[in-house]
């Protein structure tokens, strides 16, 4: 079974948020149960792309407009991943330093344009083409629909969407820049007066799947727009829960951390991660320590956590840090917070990723009070570490995470407020008053088991239902 994934991200390549991790670790365990999987991703200006060597697969022009554009297509010189990842090379538009910028409308353009016009000169062609978000969200209407594609439309698309909030929407007069097909089908591109890549690829995709199946249920009645359309599509839809790479996210060997740990061990190995992160960070390392690791949007409910944080720390008697950027607002208010709480908080703006590891392994509960979570792998990283998530009940956190008082082994809010966030750390501050049973629950939590394993089966047993 030949498999490509098409996607922007892919960890450890290029990695903004949780696409790239299941990106970098879905195709590795395809792979591991016999499929032969492999990536189609741009050739960013990365860390990454700049400490390996790449060897030329393929060379041609494509058209995007009037424009035409010269494309290599590159591998990697050496196998350091565990799948093949093919990458599009377009120096004028891809090769640049962040995943995203605000030419985006052209350079995913040309990327699915330039992985079609690849894929069609393959011998061997795939099997199934599994794309992921907005940013691959036209190839299954091109493939089905563009005359220059005819001979891929067998080819059953997927798309997985891992975050409904991000359509990748364009004006109509983009419409000449997708390979030309029958006008008379136009409307599959189209939502609400604009060209709506993910509506496209919900109708045009063979199937449709979310990251975990309560946001597939969601997504009925909260879509940003799309909610008709899901619902009308519902019989080719299905929520599959991610999994984590447990090669990567495991504390007995991850090598990001200050000290190994598993369940035996657990108690010494989290605190020396906890003294670590307390003497670098000027915190009290006597008191409970809380964590957030995330984008700082909406979606997770960050404008929040400065007043609610600020709340929670005028007791003094817990210790917190923070790991994040985006909105520029919630960064300089989490940041301001640092004087006034010396000794209790810090944070960290910006993207450190072995910081992240770190946190996981050492604060003892982790944050999560998002609006709207497709699936969340920070959760399953944390408790991975033995962290015990405080989340709210919502998508994938819902699927994931049992409050401790329905016999699980989180805390779970039903509100995005600051009052809610605020309650639910006291909660863990009071569960952690009582040692004997959060150290129990430490051990426990790092037994639950999340790896690709279940979910991968998922996937293929999905493509196979297809024919
Ligand atoms: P999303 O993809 O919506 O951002 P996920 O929970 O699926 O949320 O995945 C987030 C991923 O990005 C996790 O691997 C998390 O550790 C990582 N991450 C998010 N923000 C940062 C940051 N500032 N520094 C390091 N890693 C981060
Ligand atoms: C998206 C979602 C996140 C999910 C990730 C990986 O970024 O916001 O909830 O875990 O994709 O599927």
């Amino acid at each position: 079974m030949k498999i490509i994934h098409i996607s922007a991200e892919c960890y450890p390549i290029a990695k903004v948020g949780g696409l790239a991790d299941v990106v970098g670790a879905l195709p590795k365990y395809q792979n591991e149960i016999g499929a032969n999987s492999a990536v189609i991703m741009p050739f960013y200006n990365t860390k990454f792309t700049q400490s390996h060597k790449f060897t030329l697969v393929y060379q041609a022009n494509l058209i995007l407009g009037n424009q035409e554009l010269n494309f290599d297509i590159l591998k990697i010189e050496d196998a350091v991943l565990e799948f093949d990842v093919f990458f599009v090379h377009v120096k004028d538009l891809l090769y640049t330093e962040s995943v995203y910028t605000d030419n985006d409308t052209n350079r995913f353009l040309a990327f699915q344009i330039a992985a079609l016009d690849w894929i069609l000169t393959l011998k061997k062609k795939p099997d199934y083409i599994h794309c992921h978000d907005h940013h691959t969200g036209l190839i299954p209407f091109m493939a089905q629909e563009s005359y220059k594609y005819e001979s891929l439309n067998k080819i059953p698309v997927i798309t997985t969407i891992h975050n409904a909030q991000y359509q990748g929407w364009m004006s109509y007069d983009n419409l000449y820049k997708i390979p030309e097909f029958n006008i008379e089908n136009v409307g599959l591109l189209m939502w609400d007066g604009m060209i709506n890549p993910l509506a496209a690829a919900i109708k045009c995709a063979w199937r449709v799947t979310t990251v975990s199946p309560s946001y597939m249920e969601e997504l009925k009645y909260s879509a940003n727009g799309l909610e008709s359309l899901l619902s009308h599509e519902s019989s080719k839809a299905v929520g599959i829960l991610n999994g984590i790479d447990s090669a990567v996210w495991n504390p007995e060997t991850d090598k990001f951390i200050i000290k190994n740990y598993k369940k035996t061990t657990v108690e010494s190995g989290k605190k020396a991660n906890k003294e670590w992160l307390c003497s670098q960070f000027n915190l009290d390392k006597s008191k409970p320590l809380f964590a957030f690791i995330g984008r700082l949007v909406g979606e997770k409910g960050a404008e929040l956590l400065p007043h609610a944080l600020d709340y929670a720390l005028r007791s003094k008697d817990i210790a917190v840090i923070v790991l994040g950027s985006g909105a520029k607002e919630t960064e300089k208010e989490l940041f301001d917070l640092i004087l006034k709480h010396k000794g209790n908080y810090n944070a960290f703006i910006g993207y450190d990723e072995k910081l992240s590891h770190i946190i996981y392994a050492g604060a003892d509960f982790l944050l999560m009070p998002s609006r709207v979570e497709p699936c969340g792998l920070n959760q399953m990283y944390s408790l991975r570490y033995g962290t015990v998530p405080i989340v709210r009940r919502i998508g994938g956190l819902k699927d994931t995470v049992v409050d401790i008082g329905d016999h699980g082994f989180g805390i779970c809010h039903n509100e995005v407020s600051e009052q809610d966030i605020v309650v639910a750390i006291n909660r863990g501050k009071e569960f952690y008053t009582q040692q004997k049973e959060f150290k129990a629950n430490r051990k426990h939590i790092m037994s639950i088991d999340h790896s690709w394993e279940v979910s991968t089966k998922a996937y293929i047993n999905l493509y196979n239902s297809i024919n």
